[in-house]
Order: C-alpha cells, then structure tokens, then sequence
C-alpha cells in the first residue's frame, strides 16, 4: 500500500515536472486561444463551435493545452511540439531542422502546424480525420511555435537543460519562458488575473501594434498558414532575448523579467492574431 502510494507520488511528481516543459503553460495557451476566437469571422466561428467537444462549452482556450496531456500516451505527438535548430546558428530551415529525433521529415512543430491545416480543410466533406483533435492540435501548436524556445538549440533541448534561478527558485531557462514570466507579470501587474493580462495584451493589438497586424496575419497567397516564418521569428528572439545573458547558472531578476516579458507578450499577441487568421482563411 504505502509502497503504490509513493509509486503513485513519483508518478504524479514526474508528470508534474515533465508537464512543465511542453510549450507556453496552461496560461500562455489559454490567452493565446481566447485571442483568436475573439478575431474569428462568423463562418469559423460556427464551424470552430461545432468541432469543440461539448465539455469545452464553445471556449477554445478551454482545451488548448489538450495537446500537452495526451502526448504521455500518444507519443507519436511528443516531437510536434517543437523544432531544434543547430546550436548558436540562429537560424532555422525547414528541410534542416523539421524531423523527429529519427530523422523522419516534417515532424515537428511547423510540420504539425501544416498537417492539422490541411485536415481542417476537410471541414464540410467526408474525412479520415477527427477534426475536433485537428483543432485542438492546431490551436496548440500555433501557440508553440510563438513560443521562441520552441524553436531553440539542439543540445540543450530547447533550454530545458539550462539551469537558472528565477529569482530564487531554481529553474530551467525553457520553464521561464513557457511559465514564470507570464506568471510573475499576471502577480505583479494583473492581480494574478489571466483575463486582464489578456485584455492588456488584445488592447495594444488595437493600439501599439495595429499597423503591424495585417503583416502578422498575411502569408503566401498559395498558403493557408505559414508557420515557417513563425519559426524563423521564434529562433531570432530565442537568441536575442530569451538565451542572452541567461547561461547555465545564472540569476534572473528584474533585469531580465521586464525586459521579456514584452517580447512574451508579443508572441502572445502574434499567436493569437494568427491561429484566427489561420482559422478565417481555413473556414471560410
Ligand atoms: C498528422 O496528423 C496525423 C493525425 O493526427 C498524425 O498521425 C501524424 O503524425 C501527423 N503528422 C504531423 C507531422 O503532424
Ligand atoms: C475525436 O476526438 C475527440 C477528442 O479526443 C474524441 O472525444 C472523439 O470521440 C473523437 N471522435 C471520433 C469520431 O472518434
Ligand atoms: C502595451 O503597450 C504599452 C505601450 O507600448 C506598453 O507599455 C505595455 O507594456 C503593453 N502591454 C502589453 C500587455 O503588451
Ligand atoms: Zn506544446
């Protein structure tokens, strides 16, 4: 019995640790996902209502961290998460850098970005696919692929083997980005409140960055969505902000949190902006 109990334990404990290394956390995903159904046309928003399961109740954040529970048990999806680019290159190519740790072409966050892409224009026809995981997917990944140490170096998996302190708790660089500085700025500036930082965030797409908006959203005319020039923005800031100044052992403060958090905010923004426009061009 006590023996199950500290299985149990360790199990949960590891779930809880590798949990905190899949992406943007619960939070990121959530306002990401609350941005673009806020931007969505009438006819995606329709169909984006009638893909969610019911529990979701018609809130596409709700299940935006989805992608990240099932990966312990769907472990094809693990590698979509992310994509390695050559350490200290700053740079990222498709035909490089796109493939699971098997060498298998496409397989990573931008492969995924296209792939739940293309089966959600299935939408309305006979399909193989469950589009309601085609979504949920999708919704995910566009958030992962903002997140610029999704597209990080390969031998520290993304920072996730980068050892800092945040403040005082120790933490891996990966873990600042995907958690601690959305969550130290919802504390400190939000009254720990994830829907005014989203509102913070939508309000400065109507205003600081509204000339910049149609160029988020415009891809290729050939293109449905294009995740490749997400990745190539992602590893650019993962080396301007997010790896500078913080190597192996570093402390990061206020110096490093304010500078962040709106580089943080703009990927956010940037996300969100997207998977509606990603959303309105699949639907319609
Ligand atoms: C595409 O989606 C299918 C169905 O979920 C999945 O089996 C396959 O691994 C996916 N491939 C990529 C690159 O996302
Ligand atoms: C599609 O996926 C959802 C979420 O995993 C699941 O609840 C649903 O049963 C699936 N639908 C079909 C037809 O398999
Ligand atoms: C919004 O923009 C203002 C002005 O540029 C900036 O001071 C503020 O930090 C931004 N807030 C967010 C959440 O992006
Ligand atoms: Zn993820």
């Amino acid at each position: 019995m006590e023996y199950c109990k500290l299985q149990l334990l360790g199990i949960v404990s590891l779930m809880l640790v590798l949990g905190n290394t899949q992406g943007w956390g619960e939070d990121g995903h959530a306002i990401t996902c609350r941005i673009a159904q806020s931007r969505l046309s009438d006819s995606a928003a329709e169909a984006v209502k009638n893909l969610l399961p019911k529990y979701a109740q018609n809130d596409l954040g709700s299940v935006c961290s989805w992608a990240d529970r099932v990966r312990f048990y769907l472990h094809w999806s693990a590698a979509l998460h992310f994509a390695d680019t050559p350490d200290n290159l700053c740079n990222y190519q498709y035909d490089r850098d796109c493939k699971d740790q098997n060498g298998d072409k496409g397989r990573c966050v931008v492969g995924a970005v296209k792939n739940y892409t293309d089966q959600l224009l299935d939408y309305g026809k006979d399909t193989q696919y469950n589009l309601t995981q085609a979504l949920m997917f999708l919704s995910h990944f566009m958030g992962d692929v903002h997140q610029p140490l999704h597209v990080g170096f390969t031998s520290d998996k993304g920072a996730n083997l980068v050892n800092v302190h945040w403040y005082t708790k120790k933490q891996n660089l990966h873990h600042v980005w995907d958690v601690n500085i959305i969550e130290t700025a919802e504390e400190r500036f939000y009254d720990s409140n994830i829907d005014d930082f989203t509102n913070a965030i939508q309000e400065n797409i109507t205003k600081t960055w509204s000339n910049q908006v149609k160029e988020w959203e415009t891809c290729n005319p050939s293109e449905t969505t294009c995740p490749n020039k997400y990745a190539s923005e992602g590893i650019n800031a993962a080396c301007q902000w997010a790896y500078k100044d913080a190597p192996e052992g570093s402390v990061l403060e206020d110096d490093y949190f304010l500078s962040r958090l709106p580089v943080v905010s703009l990927r956010l923004a940037q996300g969100g902006v997207r998977l509606a426009a990603t959303l309105n061009r699949i639907f319609g």
